[in-house]
């Protein structure tokens, strides 16, 4: 019995002397987030430990985005804090991974000498190897090729090693065919290809069992789900992921809105995990520059599906993604793109200046318009769009909405004097996705673990630009039977 206890403890001192430390550094959209969590999660059951220090890590790798010219600059300036590292440690391995990477390939070394490794969007998972491979002498290495079908991973084996969250990102199909002029993504991320309905039930199904409540459903375009190869379509897949027993919430992203579809506008209305929001990137109002854009819809076709899914769904959240200044954007083009925005009246958006991207069709249009100008419409279409955001967010203030419960809010995180006797701030979400911050109460010796993972009713007192704040509706009356006074819907 002793013996083999003795020989236990030599190997864990051996595991933690090996232990070698991953930083992954994360840029650009859910998709990268997504990547990353799968990066590390592959490393931790090859024995790596994370760190939150860059400098100190023997593994540095940066997931790259290359949608707009600043993500890029973002990526430079970070791999440039690296130059002098392996003079202090030799053994130290730099990697540059995704979407930059695709793009750029070679490049990246040439510009970077430091950097051991490049891994393209479809090869991540060939990362241990590769890592085995420069240590043996092999480096530096570049692998771009993009494969036809996406490789699997255990997804049992990878929860082993992966923290799960309240909410979790879960890819059910890579690429787009849609070819927008202005955007990279094709180029970069290849054509749609969609996960096997069973994968991503099972992989579903095991972040539940470790503690998931909500899901991001992720795509470039989701409603050409399973087209191509003849799956079940995207409302047919929500269906599936809305039987999960344990889950409580659908989300998904991203919509494109030629696709979006009746079938998907009536399943808002029939399933009742499905989130009430809706992310639907117009990018202009003028129909002379969508069709430059080659986005295949008009701003009154958009603006009906926009009707139908309020019709189908009164309390639906509406956000969407906006470029200013695209080649041949005149001032009237831009009005009716505010004059857009003003119809749909939209709960939050993002908006960008157009930026010339590397293979999209858009960098050669003429009648580019000026910096100045582009930031100017910039600065306005937020200016615009801050009122309507403003008018939205005072309108829930007296209303009751259901918060599923993230955990500490951001300014409890911070506190650094944690008072015993004081509040605890808890945040969540709502169904159409607005951030809510409140009190926990601290009559009742409740544990935060008791609300993390719970939807709760909150009366809102007061609205910020983005976030709302109130307080849990139900109290004392049920405090006994209700652990504490909040009713628990879900
Ligand atoms: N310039 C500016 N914005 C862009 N986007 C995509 N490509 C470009 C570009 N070349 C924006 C679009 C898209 C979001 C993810 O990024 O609005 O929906
Ligand atoms: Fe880019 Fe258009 Fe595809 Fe969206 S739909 S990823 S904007 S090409």
């Amino acid at each position: 019995m002793n013996m083999v206890k003795k020989i236990d403890f030599r190997i864990m001192l051996e595991n933690q002397q090996n232990t070698k430390t991953v930083y992954i550094n994360t840029i650009g959209c859910q998709m990268n987030v997504y990547d990353s969590g799968q990066m590390m999660a592959i490393l931790k059951a090859r024995g790596f430990r994370e760190t939150s220090a860059p400098e100190q890590a023997d593994l540095i790798i940066v997931n790259t985005c290359a949608i707009r010219e600043k993500a890029v600059q973002k990526m430079a300036s970070f791999i440039g804090r690296f130059s002098g590292l392996k003079r202090k440690n030799p053994d130290a391995r730099i990697v540059v991974a995704g979407c930059v990477a695709q793009q750029l390939g070679r490049k990246i070394i040439a510009r970077f000498p430091y950097v051991d490794i490049v891994v393209g969007t479809h090869a991540f998972p060939r990362l241990p190897a590769m890592l085995e491979e420069v240590s043996a002498g092999g480096g530096p290495l570049v692998e771009t090729e993009m494969t036809e079908s996406l490789e699997k991973t255990d997804t049992e084996m990878l929860l082993e090693h992966h923290q799960t969250d309240i909410s979790e990102f879960v890819t059910i199909m890579r690429g787009c065919d849609n070819y927008c002029t202005y955007c990279v993504v094709p180029y970069v991320r290849g054509p749609e290809i969609s996960r096997a309905p069973e994968d991503i039930v099972s992989e579903i199904k095991a972040l539940v069992r470790s503690g998931m409540k909500e899901v991001t459903l992720l795509g470039q375009n989701v409603n050409s789900y399973g087209k191509k190869e003849g799956l079940c379509n995207f409302p047919e897949l929500l269906e599936k992921v809305n039987a999960i027993s344990g889950l409580k919430r659908i989300r998904f992203v991203t919509s494109h809105p030629k696709d979006l579809s009746d079938e998907l506008i009536a399943a808002f209305a029939r399933l009742e995990k499905l989130c009430r929001h809706i992310h639907l990137p117009v990018q202009s109002g003028s129909d002379r520059i969508l069709k430059k854009m080659n986005r295949k819809y008009t701003a009154d076709e958009y603006l009906d599906k926009v009707r139908r899914l309020r019709a189908a769904a009164p309390d639906m959240t509406v956000t969407t993604d906006i470029i200013v200044g695209f080649p041949g954007e005149t001032e009237q083009d831009f009005k009716q793109t505010l004059d857009l925005i003003e119809q749909v009246e939209y709960d939050s958006l993002f908006a960008f200046e157009y930026s010339d991207r590397p293979d999209a069709p858009a960098r050669r249009f003429k009648d580019k318009v000026p910096a100045a100008e582009k930031n100017h419409r910039l600065k306005e279409l937020f200016a615009f769009q801050e009122k309507i955001a403003r008018q939205k967010q005072q309108a829930m203030v007296g209303e009751t909405l259901e918060v599923l419960v993230e955990g500490e809010s951001k300014r409890q995180q911070k506190l650094t004097d944690k008072d015993s006797q004081a509040p605890l701030e808890l945040t969540g979400r709502t169904s159409g996705n607005r951030i809510v911050n409140f009190f926990c109460n601290t009559d009742c010796d409740l544990d935060i673990r008791d609300f993390k993972g719970q939807i709760i009713n909150i009366k809102i007192e007061n609205a910020f630009s983005n976030s709302l704040w109130g307080i849990p509706a139900e109290t004392a009356s049920t405090a006994h039977q209700n652990k504490g006074g909040y009713v628990y819907v879900a």
